[in-house]
């Protein structure tokens, strides 16, 4: 008989952990408070430990704290197959955005504990340290794979206070990180499910997303320098308006990548003044800016366009600028042989598939380059996400979770 998870103590547990950092728990549309190496997230982290150790799966965290739970395989030489996301969430975030995907990664591991499946590989769920970039971004999947870069952290988009208090708070070392690095040879693959984050399948009735590839991110922090005068006697036509500056760029950079960059985004997501105040003209305004496209040169195109964007609007505003360039994670196709398995655990659960490319940057993206991964995606309602609004019907949660069960299977076997 196939394998099919728990789903009732899947769903305990992922009733549980969102009550870890809630956020309006109780109303039509509860959400979570986790970002990276807060004490919520890191009270979800050892929640998740906790329940790791009860099931008699094997615990360990590693030098860039990601979390995981281990079903070794009765051959001590043998290579691991990870299958995991992460437990933190973006501020006032949904429940279900890397949540699930940790959970049915650790309810994977059980119902093959029970089953006594003797497999040829280790299996080991993870929680990746501070995917969502609250901080830095894939911090704990990029470590993993050996490419945290130190300029990453020299210069992370969350601003070195909030990595520093974060890493102190978490108890881990900056300069120990690169230590979690593993060695290709002793991985057999990564498969990680998640919400779809987008309309697509929802829009199409499919049940089960095949991601081929996902999106490159990169960010900068753009600042306009003007100067502060008052808001009422200075003609309108003798401001040097900072903040007029900022409305252009980003309306200007939205115009273009609509018309120009199809299947790229672009997104504005902080947008600060200085001084601040009603009556004076901003003689500052600093914007978080971040891209993204499906393949590398797109991205590289992308900014390029929008950094000469940046410049030609401070020139015609009389502005200075000032880009920081806060890094990002590079575009990655699926393993085709992850999304096969995929397929086939789909089809052994009479489920329908398609395949499409990720909008939204995951943990996979870091770890493709070094071992083949994969990722399954599950309908978003309404496509709504990074909001407590984000919600996954029950029924896609347990259907994602014993496809990523059965396409484990099929990986470990082929390992
Ligand atoms: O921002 C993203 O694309 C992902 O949710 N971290
Ligand atoms: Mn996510
Ligand atoms: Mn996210």
């Amino acid at each position: 008989m196939p394998l099919t998870i728990n789903a009732d103590r899947l769903r305990a547990d992922f009733d549980a952990l969102s009550a870890i950092g809630a956020v309006a728990a109780g109303s039509d549309n509860p959400g979570v408070n986790r970002p990276s190496l807060s004490a919520a997230h890191l009270e979800a982290r050892r929640w998740f430990l906790d329940r790791a150790a009860a099931a008699g799966l094997t615990t360990q965290v590693d030098s860039a704290g990601n979390h995981s739970a281990i079903l070794p395989s009765r051959q001590p030489s043998a290579r691991t197959l990870l299958l995991g996301s992460h437990l933190d969430s973006v501020p006032n975030g949904g429940r279900f955005d890397g949540a699930l995907g940790v959970l049915a990664a650790l309810e994977a591991l059980r119902t093959l504990r029970e089953a006594g499946v003797a497999l040829p590989v280790h299996v080991e769920a993870i929680d990746f340290t501070d995917e969502e970039g609250t901080l830095v971004g894939e911090l704990g999947s990029q470590a993993l794979a050996g490419t945290l870069s130190a300029e990453a952290l020299r210069l992370p988009r969350g601003g070195r206070p909030a990595l520093e208090a974060g890493l102190a708070r978490a108890g881990l070392d900056e300069t120990q990180l690169a230590k979690a690095r593993r060695d290709p040879a002793t991985l057999a693959g990564y498969l990680e499910l998640h919400i779809e984050q987008g309309p697509r399948l929802t829009q199409s009735a499919i049940v089960i997303g095949v991601v081929t590839a996902i999106v490159g991110i990169t960010s900068y922090r753009v600042t306009f320098t003007g100067a502060a005068n008052h808001a009422g006697t200075t003609p309108m036509d003798a401001r040097r308006d900072a903040g007029l500056g900022a409305a252009t760029f980003l309306l200007t950079a939205r115009e273009m990548v609509v018309r120009d960059f199809p299947g790229c985004a672009v997104n504005i997501g902080q947008m600060r003044f200085e001084p601040g105040a009603y009556n004076i003209i901003p003689s500052l305004a600093e914007l978080a800016l971040e891209f993204r496209a499906p393949e590398a040169a797109r991205l590289a195109e992308l900014e390029d366009t929008l950094l000469s964007l940046a410049g030609l609007v401070a020139r015609q505003s009389g502005l200075e600028l000032n880009i920081e360039p806060l890094g990002g994670c590079t575009p990655a196709p699926m393993s085709y042989q992850a999304q096969a398995a995929i397929i086939a655990a789909a089809e052994s659960l009479a489920l329908t598939h398609t395949e499409l490319v990720s909008g939204a940057g995951h943990d996979a993206q870091a770890l493709a380059p070094i071992t083949p991964a994969g990722m399954i995606f599950v309908p978003s309602r309404a496509g709504i996400s990074h909001s407590p609004l984000e919600f996954t019907a029950w029924d896609d949660c347990v259907n994602g979770a014993n496809v990523l069960l059965r396409a484990a299977l099929i990986l470990a076997e082929a390992a």
